[in-house]
């Protein structure tokens, strides 16, 4: 788990594991450091409008069959699409970006949390045909920008190891203050 936020106080939220550890490939790590926000995004809404793409806030008008195409296409499990319908209503928030040209969605980040303290990202993710032109670091800022605008500073994510080197421009660190993320096993709990 990878934290974005100035930690002074131990956590109660979701725990840090070291950065070398891991666990079904997946490092867990911290965001500290925080920019208290993203005052210019590395491209503008306009700059993205001009390259063919829209930017969306909201699940209106996202087909949630061709996002689920693009988790799979990275590698994320296929996921049953009213499931995926559910934990999105159930999203404080998000944010996708569509290609124009297709109106498929090819960028894609969304946040949970209280509203208040604490919030965690999930499913970021960009269509391997429209990765490394920025779409990716497009919608993060953009997600961190509007956590910390309703004044949430304790924003975690689960990283991949192979992804760390994307998160830490964006604010993110692994165990800061040496703190560390735990995430529930049932397999350690039946080795128990
Ligand atoms: C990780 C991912 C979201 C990045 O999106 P992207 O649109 O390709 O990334 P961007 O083009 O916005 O890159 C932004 C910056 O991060 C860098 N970057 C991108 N992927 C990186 C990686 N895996 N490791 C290190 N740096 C990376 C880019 O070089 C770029 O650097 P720059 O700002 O200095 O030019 C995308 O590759 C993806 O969907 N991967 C598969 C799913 C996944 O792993 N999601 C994360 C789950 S933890």
């Amino acid at each position: 788990m990878l934290l974005f936020n100035n930690i002074s106080i131990p956590l109660r939220t979701p725990l840090i594991l070291k950065t070398s550890q891991r666990r079904n490939g997946v490092v867990l790590a911290q965001q500290t450091n925080v920019p208290t926000t993203f005052t210019n995004f590395t491209i503008s809404d306009k700059a993205l409008i001009s390259r063919g793409f829209n930017l969306h806030r909201t699940i209106d008008n996202l087909n949630l069959d061709h996002l689920n195409s693009v988790f799979v296409a990275v590698g994320f499990p296929r996921r049953d699409t009213d499931k995926i319908r559910v934990a999105l209503e159930n999203t404080d928030a998000l944010l996708w970006i569509e290609h124009e040209k297709t109106k498929r969605p090819v960028a894609f980040a969304r946040a949970t949390g209280d509203g208040v303290f604490n919030a965690i990202i999930w499913d970021v993710v960009v269509d391997p045909s429209f990765q490394g032109i920025g779409l990716g670091k497009a919608v993060m800022e953009r997600l961190v920008t509007v956590l910390l605008e309703k004044g949430i500073t304790n924003i975690a994510l689960y990283s991949e190891p192979r992804v760390l080197g994307f998160y830490r421009p964006l604010g993110f660190v692994a165990d800061p203050d040496g703190i560390r993320g735990m995430v529930y096993s049932r397999k350690q709990k039946k080795q128990r």
